[in-house]
């Protein structure tokens, strides 16, 4: 089957949010992550067509940066294989981020932390499921050890600039940190964008999300829907526009700042139809006050 992309950065129903510079590359600010695509959310495998459909259809919208992982698995289902079929023939057009660090065995168990030496084989893994020779944005995850101050960010994120020089990584970010964890992570290589939970009512990296805009890194939030708040003034707002209160969810993330890229996850067509809609929705100042009181 063939795609028929419209994915010009800021074309397309994913550009009209606009755009942002992710390293050398320009993306629509709205994007999609494919942890929902090997399974639902009852761990019951997707149907593989329909998974490969939901992708294909997101890059017909204009969605040209996804969020992925080699640890993104179900028992028959692999994102970043399913992101292989869906759209190598688009990987020149697309910019794809994946993940290393904590991970997950074989069997589906998580694993707390990676050691440094591990993260080269994870890089290869990404490469290997996605049939590239480059990634376009490696994202390092704080896991347990971090957390606990009992491992090194500096070891960590120095492997992952090795691999940039070798040019096996275009763009390095970070997930699930802090700003002390930034600026670590500065002192070894760029960093081109933070990727933590955030969300209306959510909102504990409210300043971080104001650090990244004030040093033009890209702020990308997980779990805009599924942590988001379900307050009724969210219902309402939804009502009076016409959408759906996950449609506020974005749009409010949307609206944070202009470095602010969502990555909403789904692998229902609807719901993926419904997440790059919400980059058309305006929301007035009044709008946006009434959602900022929500705690
Ligand atoms: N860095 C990290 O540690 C980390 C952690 C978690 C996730 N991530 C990334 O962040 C991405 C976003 O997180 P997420 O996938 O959990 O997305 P999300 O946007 O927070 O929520 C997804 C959940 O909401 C549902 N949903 C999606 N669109 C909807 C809609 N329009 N209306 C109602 N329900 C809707 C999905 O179910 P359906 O599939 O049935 O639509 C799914 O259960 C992931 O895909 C992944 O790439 C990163």
């Amino acid at each position: 089957m063939t795609v028929t992309t419209t994915n010009n950065a800021g074309t397309g129903p994913a550009g009209a949010a606009g755009t942002w510079r992710l390293g050398d590359r320009t993306v629509n600010r709205l994007g999609f992550g494919t942890m929902r695509l090997p399974q639902d959310s009852g761990w019951r495998p997707r149907d593989r067509e329909q998974a490969v459909a939901v992708l294909r259809r997101a890059v017909e919208l204009g969605v040209n940066h996804l969020d992925t992982a080699a640890f993104y698995f179900s028992p028959s289902r692999s994102a970043n294989e399913l992101v292989n079929t869906a759209l190598r023939g688009h990987y020149d057009e697309l910019v794809i981020g994946t993940k290393v660090g904590p991970g997950r065995d074989p069997s589906g168990d998580w694993l707390p932390e990676a050691r440094p030496e591990q993260l080269r084989g994870q890089v290869e893994e990404n490469l290997r499921q996605l049939g590239r020779d480059h990634l376009d944005l490696v994202n390092l995850r704080i896991g347990a050890a971090l957390e606990r101050g009992t491992g090194s960010l500096a070891d960590r994120f120095g492997v992952l600039a090795e691999l940039r020089e070798e040019g096996l990584i275009r763009h390095l970010g970070l997930s699930n940190v802090g700003p002390e964890h930034l600026a670590e992570a500065q002192a070894i290589a760029p960093v081109v964008c933070v990727q933590n939970q955030y969300a209306l009512g959510n909102r504990a990296d409210d300043a971080l999300v104001d650090l990244c805009a004030e040093q033009g890194i890209a702020f990308v939030p997980f779990f805009a829907i599924q942590s988001g708040t379900t307050d009724e003034r969210v219902t309402a707002l939804a009502e009076t526009h016409g959408v759906s209160p996950a449609q506020i969810l974005l749009a409010w993330s949307l609206h944070r700042g202009p470095h602010v890229l969502a990555i909403p996850g789904t692998g229902d067509p609807a719901h993926l139809e419904e997440n790059v809609a919400a980059a058309g929705i305006r929301l007035s100042a009044q709008d946006m006050a009434t959602l900022n009181s929500i705690e």
